[in-house]
């Protein structure tokens, strides 16, 4: 079947269940979708705002027993404010799940996050600690401050309190300095099986340097403009991939390949390359 007819690829309109503030610029919206409900950490919603856009944001949270879904949606131009102005009961609509997913079969992992990169960790590492042979997660993540830190909380209680790491840029909370920095320090003292990360691309790409250097495996989750979201119209290229379809999570060996291209270029809404 064409990738625009599946069932998954069709616009379904829903109602916002829930709201909550996260931080000055971000909320959380949920909202009822059966198909969306059974999203893996990693993968991403195309969110339609009527009147306004359809944008993807990646699946902050997912409960297939009440088929309840939420997104982490921070506020920075014209649809996510909009989003932002929805309230209970407001109709919005949504396609997917898409994409690929973090693999979650680790021992050991370390989770690297910074802005809102932050929420498709926190389920990630929520659904790693739920396992019957629970991994071991250490987290580190960062913000400007403390009051844009998202999800201390479910973090900690994720991956331990001994286990939780965040650094802000101005020092209000946790180390001062940025999420990178700290990463590598803890690299430098033990050994992950792989790094989860999800953030400003220079950070993941400097995340990906310092693994790389000592051998540690990452996944890399990456944003591009993305219209179709099926892999048809190459808005989201990033050297050979395309980030709706083979991504928006990234292996080692992909990222080797795009490393001219990460952290340094990405692509405006006319498909043309420009810097970060
Ligand atoms: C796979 C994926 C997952 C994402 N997950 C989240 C998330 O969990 N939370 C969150 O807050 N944001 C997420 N984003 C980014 C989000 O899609 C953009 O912030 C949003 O599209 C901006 O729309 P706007 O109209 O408010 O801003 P605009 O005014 O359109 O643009 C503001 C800036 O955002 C960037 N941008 C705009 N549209 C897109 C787009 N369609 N794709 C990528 N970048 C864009 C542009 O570089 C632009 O400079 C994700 C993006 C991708 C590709
Ligand atoms: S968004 Fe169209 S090819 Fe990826």
């Amino acid at each position: 079947m064409s990738a625009w007819l599946t069932a998954t690829n069709k616009l379904r309109i829903t109602r916002v269940t829930s709201v909550r503030t996260e931080s000055p610029t971000v909320k959380t919206f949920t909202f009822k979708d059966r198909r969306c409900a059974k999203a893996k950490p990693g993968q991403f919603v195309m969110i339609w705002i009527p009147g306004v856009d359809e944008i993807p944001i990646s699946v902050s949270d997912a409960n297939e027993a009440d088929s309840t879904v939420s997104v982490t949606v921070k506020k920075i131009g014209e649809a996510t404010r909009a989003l932002h102005d929805k309230k209970v009961g407001d109709v919005i609509g949504v396609r997917g799940p898409f994409g690929n997913s973090f693999t979650l079969n680790a021992k050991k992992a370390l989770i690297v996050g910074g802005g809102t990169g932050i929420a498709p960790l926190t389920f990630a590492a929520k659904r790693l600690s739920s396992k019957r042979n629970a991994s071991k997660i250490v987290s580190v993540i960062g913000a400007k401050n403390i009051k844009e830190l998202l999800f201390k909380d479910e973090l900690k209680k994720a991956c331990g309190e001994e286990n939780f790491f965040a650094t802000t840029e101005d020092g209000s909370y946790g180390f001062k300095g940025v999420a990178s920095t700290l990463a590598e320090q803890l690299l430098n003292k033990e050994h992950f099986d792989i790094v989860y990360t999800c953030g400003p691309e220079h950070m993941i790409r400097k995340i990906f340097e310092h693994a790389e250097k000592r051998g540690t495996l990452v996944e890399a989750s990456l944003e591009r403009i993305m219209r179709c979201a099926i892999g048809i119209c190459g808005s989201c290229l990033v050297g050979e991939y395309r980030v709706c379809k083979d991504g928006p999570v990234f292996k080692t060996e992909q990222l080797q390949k795009i490393k001219d291209e990460l952290g340094f270029w990405k692509r405006d809404f006319d498909g043309k390359k420009i810097p970060f």
